[in-house]
């Protein structure tokens, strides 16, 4: 069995060629991270979104980052905790993709120079300290938990860096989103109507609300038939 600083470890393949690492207990990623590489790129969307690069702000065990690599982009995965970014760049090297994603460890708090990128994708913490039992795993907490920045600390170190910020998070953590000169491009609702996609763009305009196909944009990650209702 594999194992590291979280304990056990399984490793998945998302995608065909990826191997990628997780903690068998402990935080473990859903099908959102599955929603927002896609989103970013227009995969199950009305129309498709070209990027050539792109920054993942809190990469956790790297899976978006290698979900984009997976599809042609060079990324830049950050990460505040270093155990992580150890374990994101050991999925890295196990899928042979070193050479197009980066992971290092940086805090999306913390103004930093780089170069930019075409989009920025986040998935951050979306619970509110004060809300309800917190983990007792840190890490689980961390990556849940609003208590290394918020929402809006993510989103604006994503528009310091790239035209546009793709996230996903809860429906009222993008209504709260504030800033300046920026707007919500595209928005888009997961099963469920409790999970959000957004794009923010630099510029005024207004949300065009599009319909997102799930299932569609998992059998495209995943290399699957995309079936069509009879
Ligand atoms: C919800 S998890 C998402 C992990 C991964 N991107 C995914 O989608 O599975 C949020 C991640 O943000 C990281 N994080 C929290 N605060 C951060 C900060 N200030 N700077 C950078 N990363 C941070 C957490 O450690 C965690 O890995």
């Amino acid at each position: 069995m594999l194992t590291g600083p979280f304990g056990a470890l399984t490793e998945e393949t998302p995608a065909p060629g990826l191997r990628v690492l997780q903690p068998e207990r402990g935080y473990r990623w859903g099908v959102e991270v599955y929603a927002l590489a896609a989103f970013a790129l227009g995969i199950g969307g009305p129309a498709s979104v070209p990027a050539a690069t792109a920054i993942e702000l809190g990469a956790g065990s790297g899976i978006v980052s290698l979900l984009l690599a997976s599809r042609g982009l060079t990324v830049r995965g950050w990460e505040l905790d270093p155990a992580w970014v150890q374990l994101a760049r050991a999925s890295a090297r196990r899928s042979r993709f070193e050479g197009r994603v980066r992971f290092s460890v940086r805090d999306v708090r913390s103004p930093t120079r780089a170069a930019p990128a075409d989009v920025v994708v986040c998935n951050p913490p979306w619970f509110a300290p004060a809300a309800g039992p917190r983990s007792p795993d840190p890490r689980k907490a961390a990556a849940r938990t609003m208590l290394h920045g918020t929402v809006q600390d993510f989103v604006n170190a994503g528009l310091r860096l790239a035209p546009r910020v793709c996230l996903v998070s809860r429906p009222e953590r993008v209504h709260e989103l504030r800033f300046e000169g920026c707007f919500i491009a595209r928005s888009a609702v997961l099963p469920g109507g409790a999970v959000t996609l957004a794009e923010v763009r630099h510029g005024e305009g207004t949300t065009v609300c599009e319909p997102f196909d799930l299932p569609a944009a998992y059998a495209a990650f995943r290399g699957l038939p995309i079936e069509t209702p009879s």
